[in-house]
């Protein structure tokens, strides 16, 4: 078996988002989110738990951060919740709130781990919510100063800075779908409307965070998660219809922040459904980014559609296909590569891989406390070999941050779903660290792992690289 190296600066870690672990949501003054108010909506979690508990490391950072070092973690990817810090969305910082994260990212430089710190992981404060929320294109100067704030009080210890998390899913599942919080089904127009104010409030708040950024090195952007666009079969019309389906995800996004200004080819196809766009507003959007963030999980399966607007038509994953154990996904390695290849060749920007990861609903400690989770080990050694492919064939991908650090709150599914590289017992919060915790360490510690010779997949995403304005 090869050994794969990875370079000496590559940047192993892992990640959490501030809901999903901390609890403690009425401690020192800490407002309320849209996900504390989801989670009271009856129906709305599957298992109809609520994020009151969740992992408590509100309590346990500091154990947090010594397991993190004991499994030689060089990197922490976190999240701020809004109004732990900033109660109601606008003025005063809550210095009580604050102090939460000095300490966590003093306790991180401590024990030597970079900080990565997402402003905006999803829990808009509800007051926010009131005046429209997302769809109010006031939140995004709410958004700016927010952030702005923060980065004023961190910018001198956090390394990697993110404004927002999958800006591209909680604009959909919040307010399109209705299946995350704030539950809204507003119909596609709102939804693309909802989207140009989280574009707004990104550029806002990158112009606001800037000065701020002191920290050498220090790297400022956004984490996004493109659904992997991947055709059903080879055929001319399933190639087209996964370059159309990623071009109007991924494009819609990026070229506002990249080049100021919407795929005319993406504008055309959504016809009546564009958004509401100000004069100034595509120059406020279109910031230098220092590197983007993507989240990797599972593929997008397509075929031509004639009869759909779009197009194309969702495939469902083979039942012969590995599949993590959350809902509709799939384990398929290539496509991670070819997003990396994708996002290197049309933006030329340094990449952290901000997220990826397998859930494993039944991962539980066996009678010597041991939890065995091969199919975690063996997911992480696909990525990772395709993420290392992908950088042998030039992608400049400067770290890999695993979903999750533990087992924790998974939004809409509650507490069914396990992503940890640490097993939490919900009951007594005790932490295990479980074996794909260990293999990673030892990767870590290696700065590579020996790897089974994986099948050279043909990278559909690069054979689909398209003119943005053009439609295939
Ligand atoms: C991503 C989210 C993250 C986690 C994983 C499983 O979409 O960013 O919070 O829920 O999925």
């Amino acid at each position: 078996m090869p050994f794969l190296r990875f370079p000496p600066g590559f940047v192993w870690g892992a990640a959490t988002a501030a809901f999903q672990i901390e609890g403690a949501t009425q401690a020192d003054g800490r407002g309320q989110s849209i996900w504390d108010e989801f989670c009271r909506r009856p129906g709305a979690i599957r298992d109809h738990s609520d994020a009151e508990v969740a992992c408590g490391h509100f309590q346990r950072w500091a154990q947090d951060l010594d397991l993190m070092r004991e499994l030689g973690l060089q990197g922490y990817r976190f999240s701020v919740s809004w109004p732990r810090v900033q109660p109601g969305g606008r003025g005063a910082f809550n210095q009580a709130g604050m102090d939460f994260y000095e300490r966590l990212v003093d306790g991180l430089l401590e024990r030597g781990i970079q900080p990565n710190c997402t402003a905006y992981h999803w829990d808009l404060p509800v007051e926010l919510e009131r005046e429209g929320g997302w769809l109010n294109r006031g939140t995004a100067q709410r958004f700016a100063d927010y952030a702005g704030g923060l980065a004023k009080r961190l910018g001198d210890r956090v390394d990697l800075w993110a404004t927002f998390n999958e800006a591209n899913i909680f604009t959909l599942l919040g307010y399109e779908t209705g299946s995350h919080a704030p539950g809204r089904r507003e119909g596609a127009k709102a939804c693309r409307q909802v989207v140009h104010h989280v574009l707004l409030a990104h550029g806002l708040a990158m112009q606001a965070m800037r000065p701020h950024v002191r920290r050498p090195g220090a790297q400022l952007g956004i984490v996004m998660s493109p659904s992997a666009a991947w055709p059903q079969d080879r055929r001319p019309g399933s190639l087209r219809a996964a370059a159309n389906r990623f071009a109007m995800d991924s494009d819609w996004w990026m070229l506002p922040m990249t080049q100021g200004r919407y795929p005319a080819f993406a504008w055309k196809r959504l016809g009546a459904d564009v958004p509401e766009v100000q004069g100034g507003d595509l120059q406020a959007i279109h910031q230098p980014l220092d590197y983007i963030g993507l989240n990797y999980y599972s593929p997008a399966r397509v075929v031509e559609d004639p009869l759909d607007p779009q197009g194309w038509k969702p495939v469902p994953h083979s039942p012969l296909a590995p599949r993590p154990d959350m809902p509709g996904w799939e384990v398929f390695a290539p496509a991670l590569r070819g997003l990396l290849l994708h996002y290197h060749r049309r933006y030329k920007l340094p990449i952290y891989v901000t997220e990826n990861g397998m859930s494993v609903a039944g991962d539980a400690p066996d009678a010597q406390g041991r939890v065995d989770d091969p199919r975690r080990i063996d997911f992480l050694s696909r990525h990772l070999a395709e993420i290392h492919r992908a950088m042998a064939e030039g992608a400049d991908v400067r770290g890999y941050f695993h979903w999750s650090l533990m087992d924790n709150f998974e939004w809409a599914l509650g507490y069914t779903q396990r992503f940890g590289l640490v097993h939490v017992d919900y009951a007594t919060l005790k932490r295990t660290p479980k074996a794909s915790a260990l293999w990673y360490r030892q990767a870590i510690q290696q700065g590579g792992f020996e790897a089974p010779d994986y099948p050279d997949q043909p990278n559909h995403l690069v054979a689909n690289e398209r003119d943005p304005d053009a439609a295939l």
